[in-house]
């Protein structure tokens, strides 16, 4: 079977590399499909070959633009691919619009869908990755739960066929790699300026927290005020604005450009809290038992925020909870097993329509 897999931004690179790596192991085939959502070398390319994931056979170069028209974008020139190619299935990741593009463009060509990250809800349509979740969910044939609370939101919406708990391919990723990270860890940190436990590690990309300069002021200015070094690598969004702005200098100090998977999670290993408003990142933050702050009203990652290690947070609030966020409860293990991806290419390769 030919399975054709629609990816473009940061999250799906690394979502993607340890999927195509369990399809390739069970022989079966797979067309790499590109989007170009993302196509900042330190946004995409570095995922590729710092993971192992194979180069896409078509990167469709849709780039930046508005939500309509960039989704309808993708669209057109995904049908293109899948027609060329008659794939046997479509396989998309998470809430991009990347991801809502795919699944469009396969439920109108009637080829079966596969959605791995299926049922996640924040709750909170205001977000645009609610809505491309909802929508790619119901147009899917196979709904790969990450966690059982993925399972029951869709079963609240009456989707029950087809799903399956797999767990979370971002956890398998991060086991397997976790060696490799651990022993960069001291020489990232020494290379970077940071002592062990001694930092704040942060991003921030949410056009909720970006795209206005007085929400992204004050949130900077928590982090500026407070007495303890903040690493933050910065999504390119996010510097736009900064810059537009007239605030990148203010900032400079704290600011970096972004880094790959691996330093990432070194410098997470390394770090005594984390200030985001990034999904991945709060499980990550979670994965290492690190206390995270979240800038924003809903998180579809809710076991994080129940269990007490992640905050929802405004910015008026983030100066205190710097001082005082000290979670210390139990952080029981809901993303499975670390063999998320395996059950994700069994069902794909079980699949019957
Ligand atoms: C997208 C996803 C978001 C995900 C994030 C991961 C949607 C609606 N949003 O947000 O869910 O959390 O990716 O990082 O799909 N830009 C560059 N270089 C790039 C890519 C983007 O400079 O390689 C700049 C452009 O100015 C662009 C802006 O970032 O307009 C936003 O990019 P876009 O892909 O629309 O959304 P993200 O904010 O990256
Ligand atoms: N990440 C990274 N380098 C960075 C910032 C983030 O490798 O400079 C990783 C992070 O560890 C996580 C993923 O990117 O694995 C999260 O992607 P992002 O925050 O862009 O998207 P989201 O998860 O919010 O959709």
């Amino acid at each position: 079977m030919l399975v054709a897999t629609v990816v473009g931004a940061r999250p799906q690179f690394i979502k993607a590399a340890v999927v195509s790596r369990a399809l390739a192991a069970r022989g079966i085939e797979e067309l790499l499909i590109h989007t170009g959502q993302h196509y900042d070398i330190r946004l995409s390319d570095v995922f590729f070959s710092e993971l192992g994931l194979p180069e896409p056979y078509y990167n469709l170069g849709i780039g930046s633009a508005a939500h309509g028209r960039q989704t309808g974008q993708m669209l057109v020139a995904v049908e293109d691919v899948l027609l060329r190619h008659s794939p046997g299935m479509a396989l998309v990741y998470g809430d991009t619009n990347s991801t809502l593009a795919g699944a469009l463009a396969a439920a109108k060509l009637r080829i079966p869908l596969a959605h791995v990250e299926a049922g996640m809800r924040s709750g909170d349509r205001s977000q645009p990755e609610e809505i491309n979740r909802v929508l790619t969910d119901h147009a899917s044939d196979l709904l790969l739960a990450a966690t059982p609370t993925a399972v029951e939101n869709l079963a609240a919406e009456g989707l029950t066929g087809g799903v399956v708990l797999t767990g979370d391919v971002m956890y398998d990723l991060w086991l397997a790699r976790r060696p490799i990270f651990e022993a960069m860890r001291l020489r990232v940190l020494d290379e970077r300026g940071l002592s062990e436990g001694g930092y704040i590690l942060a991003t921030l990309h949410r056009p909720r927290n970006s795209d206005d300069p007085a929400r992204l002021t004050a949130i900077l200015d928590a982090l500026l005020k407070h007495d303890e070094p903040v690493f933050l690598p910065l999504h390119p969004r996010t510097r736009k604005n900064l810059s537009a702005a007239g605030l990148l200098e203010k900032y400079t100090d704290m600011l970096r450009e972004p880094v790959g998977y691996l330093e990432m999670q070194a410098l997470l290993a390394g770090a005594r809290l984390v200030v985001t408003d990034s999904g991945g990142l709060q499980k990550e933050a979670y994965f290492h038992g690190k206390p995270c702050l979240t800038l924003m009203q809903r998180s579809e990652w809710v076991e994080t925020v129940r269990t007490g290690w992640n905050r929802l947070i405004e910015p008026e609030g983030l100066g205190a909870a710097l001082e005082n966020f000290s979670p210390s409860g139990e952080r029981p293990q809901v993303f499975g097993e670390g063999d998320a991806a395996e059950k994700v290419a069994g069902a794909l390769a079980g699949y019957r329509r």
